[in-house]
């Protein structure tokens, strides 16, 4: 039942190029242009409405909803506010009946979302839900959703359904953005058709890297502490590639933007550091080259994802992971593969049960 693969964490990372491809499939149509989402065109009043939209979510859930905060804000220009369900909860937030709140889970079952939306739904709001498993609690609950149909992931770590959520948030930043006039038909075409290539992306990255990544984390078995930075989209890229490489290899990893580091996590910075950077051509670019200046003037050893022919980063980097260039609000999917691996390889390594980490359970139903 694992395919071939040693774990069912490896084998859902190799799956991803599907499971992107099922969550689009019936949705979008590229040759028609349109996205065709039942649960938001059922509900589109709502949606234009709508003062902000609220999502919430907990862990990797959670980093796919600040991405969600990135795409819904720059395409469809409505304000998002992203909240970890535990905080919201226990709040007394300010919910009215013009808000949105957007749940996402991918076992529908976690208890702080859940109550999170009893709340929001209590309060007037309409509630929506992006999950993976058919019928959850999370699912029945809302007033309207969209499942992302990646399949069953039974590897505690999150992978291919955090892709998939990824998937399911661009989809509706563009369709509401095509729909409020605030992404033009040529934008929007052209968008959708790199969108539909993804899955090949996806691919080309799991082939082009999966034994460069395998090596590179015979040199981290022994490390105890990491440092992963982005900017922009791939900020929550950077959190998401360091919670997996806590949870399977229990390194201690921190994420975060990578403009933040000279507010304090500098200090940590020697030769002992890793710190592995997401770095793709668009997105700041610039700013990231000078990031990697005051690292690499302070010894420390960096892990550098770019795009291929990247020069400059990699010249200063001590390993290069070369990915595909894409629009940068593509480029979370495409840097998060890698970072899978390196998490991956390295527990692996260190001898750790990836599928079932300790203390760790795939569906939090305690509060
Ligand atoms: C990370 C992970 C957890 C979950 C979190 C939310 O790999 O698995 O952080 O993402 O417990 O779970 P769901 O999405 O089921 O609500």
């Amino acid at each position: 039942e694992k395919g071939g693969y040693e774990h069912f964490m490896l084998k859902e990372i190799f799956e991803q190029p599907k499971s992107v491809h099922d969550t689009m499939r019936g949705r979008l149509l590229v040759d028609e242009g349109v996205i065709k989402m039942a649960g938001i065109w059922d509900h589109i009043e709502k949606f234009k409405n709508a003062n902000r939209i609220i999502i919430i979510a907990c862990g990797t859930s959670w980093h796919a909803g600040l991405i969600g905060e990135y795409l819904i804000e720059e395409y469809a220009r409505i304000p998002v506010e992203v909240e970890y369900a535990s905080e919201f909860r226990y709040r007394n937030p300010i919910i009215t009946d013009k808000d949105v709140v957007i749940a996402i889970s991918q076992s529908g079952e976690t208890a702080d979302t859940m109550a999170a939306l009893k709340l929001a739904k209590e309060k007037g709001a309409f509630i929506y839900g992006i999950c993976n498993v058919v019928d959850s609690s999370i699912a029945r609950i809302t007033d309207a959703g969209s499942y992302t149909h990646a399949g069953p992931e039974i590897g505690v770590a999150s992978t291919k359904a955090f892709t998939a959520q990824l998937t399911i948030l661009t989809l509706i930043a563009f369709k509401l953005g095509k729909h409020n006039g605030n992404l033009g038909n040529a934008d929007f075409m052209s968008l959708i058709a790199e969108l539909d290539a993804i899955p090949k992306r996806i691919e080309d990255v799991l082939a082009s890297t999966n034994e460069l990544v395998q090596d590179i984390a015979k040199d981290f078995v022994s490390t105890t502490n990491f440092l992963y930075l982005g900017r922009g989209y791939n900020y929550p890229a950077a959190l998401e590639g360091a919670l997996k490489l806590k949870e399977i290899s229990y390194i201690h990893a921190e994420g975060y933007p990578a403009a933040e580091m000279k507010h304090g996590p500098i200090a940590l910075i020697d030769e002992n550091m890793p710190i592995v950077i997401i770095a793709p051509k668009k997105g700041h670019y610039d700013k990231i080259v000078s990031n990697v200046q005051e690292i690499k003037a302070r010894k420390g050893k960096i892990i550098a994802v770019v795009n291929k022919g990247d020069t400059q980063v990699s010249a200063m980097a001590d390993y290069v992971i070369e990915i595909p260039e894409t629009s940068e609000c593509f480029s979370p999917i495409v840097a998060s593969v890698p970072l899978q691996l390196l998490a991956y390889y390295i527990a692996v390594y260190r001898g750790a049960n990836v599928d079932q980490p300790r203390n760790l359970a795939k569906s939090v139903t305690v509060e």
